[in-house]
């Protein structure tokens, strides 16, 4: 067979890499080891830094199909045409541990969605929760920390965890969810996903309406007990996922939208920009608009995976952020953590790099040049007299956002806001097991967590439903 000759990186073929070079057979090495030397010194840095959240993960390639035109509340193009395709990268992930930890850790699931359509990467990096913990993103640090290792013993630590709950009634409906049944999934394919805020659509008149992204699993939502999933290895949701798209067998999920007009928005019974809450789907109903299968795994983890940037600011003209407090953080963590992690081109690798005819005047940074049609050859400012270069296209703007009522520019306390009726509405949803597997579950927890905690704890159970904290209380021996 007619093999390819080894090459140093820079192309030049290598005659031995076996064997260092050496001053006599039993001398030390000399300087003329440039080969070892590259091997070595690119070996030092093969890594990056892992994702501060979200850094266990698996991703996979695929399709979005439309099934319903959404002419009528987006402009969006890649959402007008029913039968219309865009090719997709998914990336599933756990959140709170580090790469070393295991696929089935009791934790919300990141279901982060790139979709490459014509005018644009549009990327929707949810969760497999429709809520979360919180709904001021100055809270999100602090609630990572708590959720993460004790930093003295470097051990998970469920009393620092409840010691964060407790001080945040915000977070009940979400920690019910985890703590229930669904709070192990048993693989990426089996979890649904949400984009969890709500976002705006706006149509070719100018009409705004605010949405909510839904994604059902067509595998069936599956989830493990906590002795079940102990029993597994730590890489087993990645290799469920390579040897389902490897033999063919593609995951997919139903696409959904719940919509609200902006009037219906203004008489809704909770904040409808509230990431703690959902819609509930008999006020804002389920409408199916398409499908999204994975079927191509990546050829190499690190460069697709490991290098994919998601980011919640990557819109497409006919949709845009809302009000949303913690979606309106979101839209500059994200680029900020790449430009850390990646560098600040990270949106020429190719995992990420958009497949529409580009036209910007960013110039330059590490890694410049992987796309070299990206980067302006003459003209390199804006604005210029040159006809054929880039030029901003006006019709592309959301219409203006009305800000209601007086706007006073302060720190707005949501502390008053009822936290507990929709945790208790999700209890009250659950059979008798289901219910003491609940219970057993956060006692398990929030034993090991001070008094105080406890007692403040069991007070929102009994908030979200009397049965709620007597399980609770219960299950705790008490
Ligand atoms: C203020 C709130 C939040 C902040 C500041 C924040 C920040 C971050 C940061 C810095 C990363 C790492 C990004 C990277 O290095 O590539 C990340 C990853 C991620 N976050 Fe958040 N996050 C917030 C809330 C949320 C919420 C509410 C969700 C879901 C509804 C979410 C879903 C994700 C997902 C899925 C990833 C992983 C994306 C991937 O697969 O690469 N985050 N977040």
């Amino acid at each position: 067979m007619n093999r390819p000759t080894l090459t140093t990186s820079a192309g030049s073929p290598i005659a031995d890499d076996n064997n260092s070079i050496t001053a006599g057979e039993r001398g030390p090495l000399t300087f003329d080891n440039y080969q070892l030397f590259e091997k070595l010194a690119h070996f030092n840095r093969e890594r990056i830094p892992e994702r501060v959240v979200h850094a266990r993960g698996s991703g996979a390639y695929g399709t979005f199909k439309v099934s319903k035109s959404l002419a009528e509340y987006t402009r969006a193009d890649f959402l007008q045409i029913v039968g219309q395709t865009t090719d997709v990268f998914l990336r599933f992930s756990t959140v709170g541990g580090g790469q070393d930890s295991s696929d089935y850790a009791r934790d919300p699931r990141g279901f982060a969605v790139k979709f490459y359509t014509q005018q644009g990467n549009y990327d929707i990096v949810g969760n497999n929760t429709p809520v979360f913990f919180l709904n001021d993103p100055i809270m999100f640090p602090d609630f990572v920390h708590s959720q993460k290792k004790n930093p003295r013993t470097n051990l998970p630590d469920p009393a620092r965890m409840y010691e964060f709950w407790a001080n945040h009634p915000q977070s009940l409906h979400q920690m019910t969810i985890l703590m229930s049944e669904r709070g192990i999934p048993s693989s990426w394919r089996h979890i649904n996903g949400y984009g969890s805020h709500t976002f705006s659509f706006w149509n070719h008149n100018n009409e705004r309406f605010w949405i909510k992204w839904h994604f059902k699993t067509n595998q069936g939502i599956g989830c493990l007990s906590a002795d079940e999933a102990a029993g597994l290895p730590s890489h087993g949701a990645q290799q469920d996922l390579v040897e389902a798209i490897d033999r063919g067998d593609y995951p997919s999920w139903t696409v959904k939208i719940q919509i609200l007009s902006e009037d219906d928005a203004r008489s809704f019974p909770h904040n409808p920009f509230d990431l703690t809450k959902v819609w509930p789907h008999d006020l804002v109903p389920l409408i199916e608009v398409g499908s999204l299968e994975l079927n191509r795994n990546v050829d190499n983890y690190f460069a697709e995976t490991e290098q994919a940037a998601f980011a919640p600011s990557n819109f497409v003209p006919g949709i845009g952020p809302s009000p949303d407090k913690m979606l309106q953080a979101r839209l500059l963590a994200y680029q900020d953590a790449h430009r850390y992690r990646l560098g600040v081109n990270h949106n020429q690798l190719p995992v990420n790099a958009p497949v529409c005819p580009m036209g910007h005047y960013q110039a330059d940074g590490q890694m410049a040049g992987m796309r070299q049609s990206e980067q302006a050859s003459d003209v390199n400012f804006y604005p210029n007299n040159q006809g054929e270069s880039a030029a901003p296209d006006a019709s592309t703007a959301a219409p203006p956002l009305a800000l209601e009522g007086s706007v006073n520019v302060c720190p707005h306390s949501q502390d008053g806001a009822d936290y507990f009726s929709q945790a208790g509405d999700l209890f009250r949803l659950m059979n008798d097991d289901q219910r003491t597997d609940l219970a057993g579950t956060i006692a398990g927890g929030l034993n090991f967590a001070d008094p105080d905690v406890q007692k403040k704890m069991l007070e929102y159970f009994f908030e979200a439903d009397p049965d709620y904290a007597y399980r609770v209380r219960s299950a705790m021996g008490g």
